[in-house]
């Protein structure tokens, strides 16, 4: 087969390289890829976001199957086009990836299809936010209702920070995404993602995974896309996240279907732990990034015949094989990450840590310039250890990433312990 992974992150080098792997694979084609993803592909430059780009890349190269890794070409349709061109796609249409592009139509599905999710309202203007912010007793949450790459969530402690943070994206503060907003009761517990293959009826779990999404260590200070992953997550089982995929993932996608939208692709359950039981946070319409890095190495078979089958509609109920032990995913960032990070820094030693034994280095930002390679981008690297358990496989994954070093580099010391994420 020939296939064509859209994407440049972390996340894109991992399925590249599981991809390049199967005995399946003739060729593998990355758009736009990365300086690591062009050891096992071959990359064109034409950008995530370049609908109309990639249709023709896809089709000049005549690939069997294209696997549509970020969101924003989802939303944009680019799995519509690919589509009604006859060619193979794994990633949700444009109407489907409204569960991402929009909380509060994911909110919408989610009560109809009867999963259990904390209450919300939403709403136009100050005067509606100010009530719903009431009606749900002050200790919200406030979320923009549209795309914001991880910032249009707001944790409020009080009714006077949740106004204040309303008024804001009301204001404009995120743009366009921010003219609805969707405040939510806010919850409490560990969270889990939860990912699963779905071709439109059936849904196969993926291994558990936690995100650790603030860049602190204990789970502190500013949010970012993800600081690093560990799967299993602490205390879910795969019995458990396969209970969670029949109570949520399963009615999700019958709801969808009852509105004539077929799923196809990954779609990833952010759900809260709480005392009552798994509670959704929110939808991802497709794989997780850092939670492939850490949830992909741990697959015992070959991952491309079931992206083929989630494209053609051909998914059978069942489960992936899955090496026991736990794999952690370490991501090294840049000075100023998740602000303006630092780039062109040379990064020294990725050779030496991608020789460890049962570690792989994901490239993201980086960049092949004078024959090195330097960092272009927030997060740089993800470096991912298997071990017995988490303590095993982090202790791996820092062996490792302890031989990569770029000035600046930022990493949390606490990926795959029991810490807040
Ligand atoms: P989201 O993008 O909706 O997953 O939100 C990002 C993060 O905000 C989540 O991972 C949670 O840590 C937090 N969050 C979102 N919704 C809630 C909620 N209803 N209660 C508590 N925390 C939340
Ligand atoms: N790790 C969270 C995400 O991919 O959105």
């Amino acid at each position: 087969m020939r296939v064509l992974v859209v994407g440049s992150g972390g996340r894109e080098h991992a399925l590249t390289s599981l991809i390049a792997a199967s005995p399946l694979c003739l060729e593998v084609h990355a758009a736009p890829g990365n300086p690591g993803i062009a050891l096992i592909a071959t990359c064109h430059p034409v950008r995530a976001d370049d609908v109309e780009g990639l249709v023709a890349l896809a089709h000049d190269l005549n690939v069997d199957l294209v696997v549509i890794g970020p969101e924003v070409p989802l939303v944009l349709g680019l799995a519509d086009e690919l589509r009604s061109m006859g060619i193979a796609t794994f990633g949700p249409s444009a109407a489907a990836a409204r569960l991402e592009g929009s909380k509060a139509f994911a909110k919408e599905v989610l009560v109809a299809a009867g999963v259990d999710t904390a209450q919300s309202r939403v709403a136009t203007d100050l005067a509606e936010a100010r009530q719903a912010i009431a009606d749900l007793g002050g200790r919200v949450v406030v979320k923009a209702d549209g795309l914001a790459a991880g910032k249009g969530v707001l944790v409020c402690d009080d009714a006077d920070g949740a106004e204040a943070a309303a008024a804001d994206l009301l204001a404009g503060g995120l743009g366009e995404a921010g003219a609805t907003l969707l405040i939510e009761e806010r919850m409490e517990g560990p969270e889990v993602s939860v990912l699963a293959l779905c071709d439109g009826e059936v849904a196969v779990p993926l291994p558990s995974a936690r995100d650790y999404k603030r860049i602190g260590e204990g789970g502190t200070g500013p949010n970012t896309g993800g600081m690093g992953a560990v799967s299993p997550a602490p205390g879910v089982s795969d019995e458990a996240a396969r209970r969670i995929v029949e109570t949520v993932h399963v009615p999700v996608l019958r709801e969808l279907r009852r509105r004539g939208i077929g799923f196809s692709g990954c779609l990833y359950a952010g759900l809260m732990l709480t005392p009552t039981g798994p509670r959704v946070l929110e939808f991802n319409v497709r794989f997780g990034d850092p939670e492939t890095q850490a949830v992909l190495p741990r697959l015992a078979e070959d991952l491309l015949p079931w992206l083929l089958r989630c494209a053609t509609g051909t998914l059978e109920a069942g489960a992936l094989r899955v090496s026991a032990g736990a794999a952690v995913a370490v991501v090294l960032a840049a000075r100023g990450y998740p602000g303006v990070p630092e780039t062109g820094v040379p990064i020294h030693g990725l050779g030496e840590a991608a020789r460890h034994r049962d570690t792989a280095v994901f490239h993201a930002g980086t960049a092949y310039t004078d024959g090195q390679i330097v960092t272009a981008g927030g997060r740089v690297l993800t470096v991912t250890a298997r071990g017995s358990d988490g303590a095993a496989a982090g202790a791996a994954a820092y062996a490792a990433a302890d031989l990569i070093a770029f000035d600046g580099l930022q990493r949390r010391a606490d990926i795959g312990s029991d810490a807040q994420g």
